[in-house]
């Protein structure tokens, strides 16, 4: 269905000359404070008693400082029932020279000194105490670093005479050190997560923490996972060699931070260390088991290689190209999650569930590859697992059966592309900016899958916080969250009952579902890298923001920005233009997919 609208789309900003342009990249430090106002706002409403925050703790070693020699530290909330933690690295770009520091210590300064962080944090998604907001890991311990060592967690610069110091990888040390009294002695799991330069941060330090826990402090049964969201960067072209490229920067930056990269990675790129600041260079040469997020239109991407808004064929051609190469390089990752959106960073955001690819949220994917016995490397010559499962065969059982043995023996789960659905079947290229479809593309879009759409929609909108109205404990709705976490299969439903409810707003997954077959694990996905190569195409996409006003962009307005003309539209589908612009959104969309069909 969004092949032929992208169809229908390309042509008409084929035909027409851009009249319309709104930015739409926007960079990060500035969306995260904005983020945190929110997420303060939003908070107020609900119940402050259970959102009880994270409380600052400064590092035992005083010389591990920010840029400006003020103490480092972090946000802890302990959970005495949970052996699991997580420490979380902000991100936030970084700077790579003197004059590049000297701005960002005038603009942006709060990511360079401690000297204002509040005594307390509340921080988001996969940090919410909150299990409506966190299902399967509300209850874990949590640490929020916050970023202000502007070297993508990498630096171990201490000397003093210069202007600012960088010591992003010792604090990251220094944390683990300080939390092993606290408790992390004795934990199960660690995992190291982290957005944007703090998903650098992660690939950069992950197997750095692994040994320090499990040969340094001799803590082996601590099992140690990382994911990097928002990290995975690409170090081709730029598409305007105007100012600084990406591998420039690092390549600068290592020597400003005093780097330390990861030795594996190093022995591998001898001559260009810096390259190791790029993830799929620096996967293969990781020991610890590693899940990569990654948006296929990253704006922090985009801005880095400085493409724009994208109005102009070339601008899309590179856009698209960006897309594939990403894909591509996700080739031989065991873990990955790489929706068609553009956006930037998800992991700490309030409403991070909402993403989804076949039918899969993120939150899902992680917590199920989080279970699995695995390492890094696919591997096409062993056994994979059918995901596809009937429900009575769990996923226990399937590892049982001896697939996957914790030897060191890898197998491979969860490949999206194993699902039969129909949009295995679509293809297209492009060429000349008109969008070639082959024959089955065009049949693709059949009635169910249509049926399917308009629920999603639905269930999204319907989906706005109506949450900690009754009366039920924290512990009844984690039990049956976790039930429907695990309900969903890879199958797209044919069954009436399952979706009966979707099309009034509620939420069916509490009550539609037999307890019966709540049990079942299945359709254990975290491969899932979204197959169409336009931006947005899918309705589980973030919202955009107008980065001048801060407003919220839809759908529509997003193809406004990239040129799209609404006259033209309305020609296009024979109706007049106030008739087109009274439309609400979903009406409009359905339109112009059913038109293209
Ligand atoms: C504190 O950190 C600095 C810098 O890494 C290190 O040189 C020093 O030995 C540490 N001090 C202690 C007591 O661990
Ligand atoms: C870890 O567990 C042991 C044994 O129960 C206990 O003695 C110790 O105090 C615990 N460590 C921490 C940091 O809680
Ligand atoms: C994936 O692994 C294969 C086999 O080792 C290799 O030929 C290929 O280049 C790898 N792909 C990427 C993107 O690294
Ligand atoms: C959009 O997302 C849905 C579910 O998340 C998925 O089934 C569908 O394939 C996606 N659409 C495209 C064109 O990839
Ligand atoms: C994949 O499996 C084959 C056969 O067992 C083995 O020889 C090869 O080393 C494995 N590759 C990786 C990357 O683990
Ligand atoms: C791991 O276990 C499998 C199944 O028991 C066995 O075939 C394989 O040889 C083992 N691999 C290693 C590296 O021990
Ligand atoms: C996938 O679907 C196609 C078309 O419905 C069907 O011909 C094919 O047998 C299916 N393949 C599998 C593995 O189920
Ligand atoms: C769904 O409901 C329709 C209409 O009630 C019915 O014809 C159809 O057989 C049902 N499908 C299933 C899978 O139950
Ligand atoms: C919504 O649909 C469900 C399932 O069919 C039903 O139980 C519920 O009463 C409906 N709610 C409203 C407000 O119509």
């Amino acid at each position: 269905m969004s092949l032929c609208l992208a169809a229908l789309i390309l042509t008409i900003v084929a035909e027409d000359k851009p009249t319309n342009t709104v930015s739409v990249s926007s960079n990060s430090p500035g969306l995260q404070s904005n983020t945190l106002q929110k997420l303060i706002k939003i908070l107020e409403k609900y119940g402050l008693e259970e959102q009880r925050g994270l409380k600052r703790v400064y590092l035992s070693n005083r010389s591990i400082t920010c840029n400006d020699g003020s103490q480092a530290g972090f946000y802890l909330r302990k959970s005495h029932g949970s052996k699991r933690w997580i420490i979380f690295l902000e991100g936030g770009w970084y700077c790579y020279d003197h004059k590049s520091c000297r701005n960002r210590w005038l603009k942006l300064r709060h990511l360079m000194t401690s000297t204002q962080w509040p005594e307390t944090r509340d921080v988001g998604g996969l940090l919410s105490g909150n299990p409506e907001e966190n299902p399967f890991w509300w209850n874990a311990n949590h640490v929020f670093v916050p970023y202000c060592t502007s070297d993508s967690w990498s630096g171990t610069r201490t000397s003093p005479n210069d202007m600012f110091s960088f010591m992003g990888a010792e604090i990251v040390s220094q944390v683990v050190r300080d939390l092993i009294p606290l408790g992390l002695e004795n934990a199960s799991s660690l995992l190291l997560a982290g957005s944007s330069a703090g998903g650098i941060g992660v690939m950069l330090n992950l197997d750095h923490v692994q040994n320090l826990v499990h040969q340094e402090l001799g803590l082996k049964h601590i099992a140690i996972r990382g994911v990097s969201d928002s990290g995975w960067f690409l170090d081709r072209a730029p598409y305007s060699p105007n100012g600084l490229s990406p591998v420039d920067a690092v390549h600068k930056g290592m020597e400003l931070w005093k780097a330390r990269i990861p030795h594996n990675c190093v022995v591998k790129h001898p001559d260009e260390p810096w390259r190791c600041y790029f993830g799929y260079r620096l996967y293969p040469t990781l020991t610890a088991p590693l899940f990569v997020f990654q948006w296929l239109f990253d704006e922090a991407q985009m801005s880095a290689d400085n493409v724009g808004a994208p109005v102009t064929k070339q601008q899309w051609d590179y856009i698209h190209k960006m897309g594939d190469s990403l894909r591509q390089t996700f080739e031989n990752v065991t873990a990955v999650f790489a929706p068609s959106c553009i956006s930037h960073s998800v992991l700490t955001k309030r409403d991070w569930q909402l993403v989804k690819i076949d039918e899969v949220s993120l939150a899902q994917a992680l917590h199920c590859w989080e279970q699995m016995p695995l390492g890094n490397h696919r591997n096409d010559t062993h056994s994979e697992i059918e995901t596809n499962q009937p429900c009575t065969k769990s996923l226990r059982k399937l590892l049982r059966s001896g697939l996957t043995k914790n030897n060191g023996t890898l197998v491979q789960l969860g490949r999206a592309e194993k699902n039969n659905l129909s949009t295995e079947t679509r293809k297209k290229s492009y060429s000349n900016g008109v969008v070639k479809i082959d024959e089955k593309g065009t049949s693709t879009t059949s009635g169910p899958e249509r049926e399917n759409k308009r629920r999603r929609r639905r269930k999204h909108k319907g989906r706005r916080r109506d949450r900690n109205k009754d009366g039920r404990t924290k512990k009844e709705k984690h039990e049956r969250r976790k039930a429907s976490g695990r309900r969903k299969s890879g199958k797209q439903s044919n069954d009436n009952n399952t979706h009966a409810g979707m099309f009034n707003g509620t939420r069916p997954q509490r009550s539609v579902i037999p307890n019966g077959k709540r049990k079942c694990i299945q359709g254990c996905h975290f491969r899932l890298i979204e197959r169409c190569t336009w931006p947005q195409c899918n309705h589980s996409c973030p919202k955009l923001h107008n980065p001048f006003t801060g407003e919220e962009m839809d759908f529509i307005e997003l193809l406004k920005s990239f040129g799209l003309d609404m006259k033209s539209v309305a020609n296009a589908l024979g109706i007049d233009i106030q008739t087109l612009n009274s439309m609400d959104h979903d009406e409009l969309l359905n339109l112009l997919t059913q038109q293209a069909n």
